[in-house]
């Protein structure tokens, strides 16, 4: 199960990286707009933060076939290492991913609200489907159901696709999407940060620091 950072923010990706086992960086339009800089250059800073063999998966803006195709391999130029071209699964997108695909472009397919979206990118080529639990729960009610239909069908007819579940806005979401198979996920910075933060946890570190310092007078072995 890899997890990965849903961010375009170079001092959280940079923070994160170091105490958590991070396996990739995925960004989006939105994520990217909000740190208000150059796009090509917060993209290469990000890509020069993660190690070669870690993915980064970047979505391209054009709504047609050959503007999708033109910007994947823009991108491409820009960014070396483990690159991913995150296109929106629809009528445009799934002629870019078959294209893309044939000439060893790697790509993800987003926005994937329903199995036979995931299906359809699979078979077109795609490496990944990203899965929206979040925004599926939103507007249907189960997330990690549309998850667990998918890392189902793909294992069932044995495609090379991989589940990378994205948009979550709750724990429960996340490990509801691993119980449902999901190979990957990407998670914004605020819920990586809740993984590792319970209340009773916190209780419990500040206790034995409080009983071993009344023996001792120290912090210290
Ligand atoms: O990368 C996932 C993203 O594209 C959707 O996530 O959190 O905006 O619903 P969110």
């Amino acid at each position: 199960m890899k997890l990965l950072v849903d961010s375009a923010d170079i001092s959280e990706i940079e923070s994160l990286l170091a105490s958590f086992p991070i396996d990739g960086v995925t960004t989006n339009p939105v994520l990217i707009a909000k740190e208000k800089r150059p796009f090509k250059q917060q993209i290469q800073e990000i890509r020069h933060l993660l190690p070669d063999r870690l993915p980064l998966h970047v979505q391209i803006i054009a709504d047609d076939c050959k503007g999708m195709i033109d910007q994947a391999r823009t991108l491409y130029d820009w960014l070396d290492g483990n690159v991913w071209i995150k296109i929106p699964v629809c009528k445009e997108g799934l002629r870019a991913i078959r294209k893309l695909s044939a000439d060893n472009i790697r790509t993800t397919g987003t926005t994937i609200y329903t199995p036979l979206q995931a299906v359809l990118a699979a078979k077109a080529g795609a490496g990944y489907v990203a899965p929206y639990v979040n925004r599926i729960d939103h507007e249907y009610g189960d997330g990690a159901g549309v998850v667990k239909t998918i890392a189902d069908l793909f294992r069932l007819y044995g495609f090379n696709c991989k589940v990378l579940a994205a948009s979550f806005k709750h724990n429960s979401q996340i490990l509801a999407a691993m119980e449902a198979g999901s190979h990957e996920a990407t998670i914004s910075p605020e819920l990586l940060k809740h993984l590792a933060d319970h209340p009773a946890a916190n209780r419990d570190i500040h206790g034995f620091r409080h009983v071993w310092q009344s023996q001792y007078g120290t912090f210290s072995l």
